[in-house]
């Protein structure tokens, strides 16, 4: 079915575009939101007004992925790695969950989306974690779109941490070395009960994963575009979903 959205048709300056449909529209979607920094030295701008402009984008991917159906959302904003940036960026973007949340919230809860946070929480600033908290609690019935925020997330620290936990039960007797399964170490992440990522997307034109999801995606489809985060929109997620409906998943079978 073709649906063309209001917006664009009221503007009738912008071409109609097809949202896919069918049963084959991905549960968990996982985007690694590149980009923001060179889209701003781009415009001859701080990098910070790329962050402030990736928030927009965050609003636009949310909006889209509830419209197609979409279970999960992971959105990757913070890696365990990106304390290495100079303080002052560090700060911004700490802020920028506060600043997001007061203004989206309300929307948020209004379309029964379901906010998470997939990371450690203990490097964070308190107020970073008092905004997700709220929003975490506020949405915590809620039943519809489940957007996951990674947040100082690092698969590598994040498998070392299961990894650890299942080595207290064995050493405690709970358990021994052969009952431990791929089950138990994928229950054991931060993703929890989430579903793997069908799809993971990556702006920003680099083609690799940056510590993302390494368990998880073992047979998610990936889809990469040279544009920046902050030029990321409906479009581009109808077309990453697009493709990947079109793609063949044979987990190591036969089609
Ligand atoms: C993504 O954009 C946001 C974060 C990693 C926090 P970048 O800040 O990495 O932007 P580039 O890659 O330097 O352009
Ligand atoms: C990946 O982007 C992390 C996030 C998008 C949060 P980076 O900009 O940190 O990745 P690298 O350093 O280019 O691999
Ligand atoms: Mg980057």
């Amino acid at each position: 079915m073709i649906k063309l959205f209001e917006s664009w048709r009221k503007k009738g300056s912008r071409p109609a575009i097809e949202a896919p449909s069918g049963d084959n529209i991905p549960k968990h979607v996982a985007i690694i939101m590149d980009g923001n920094g060179r889209w701003a030295r781009k415009l001859g701008l701080p990098r910070i007004v790329g962050h402030r402009n990736g928030m927009k984008a965050v609003k636009r991917a949310t909006i889209a992925a509830d419209e197609l159906g979409i279970s999960v959302l992971t959105l990757y904003a913070f890696s365990t790695e990106n304390w290495k940036r100079p303080k002052d960026e560090v700060d911004f973007l700490m802020s920028l969950p506060q600043e997001f949340l007061a203004i989206e919230l309300e929307e948020l809860i209004q379309k029964n989306v379901q906010v998470r946070m997939m990371g450690h929480p203990n490097e964070l600033p308190d107020h970073t974690v008092a905004a997700m908290e709220e929003a975490i609690e506020r949405t915590k019935n809620n039943t519809g779109l489940i957007l996951n925020f990674a947040l100082n997330y690092g698969s590598h620290r994040e498998i070392t941490e299961c990894v650890k936990e299942i080595a207290v039960r064995v050493q405690n007797g709970s358990i021994k070395p052969e009952d431990i399964t791929q089950d138990m170490i994928g229950s054991g992440l931060l993703t929890g009960d989430l579903p793997d990522p069908d799809l993971l997307i990556r702006t920003g034109g680099e083609l690799r994963l940056s510590n993302f999801m390494l368990w998880q995606t073992a047979y998610s489809e990936l889809w990469f575009t040279d544009l920046y985060w902050p030029e990321f929109g409906r479009e581009q997620l109808f077309a990453a979903v697009a493709e990947y409906q079109r793609r063949t998943r044979r987990y190591g079978g036969l089609s």
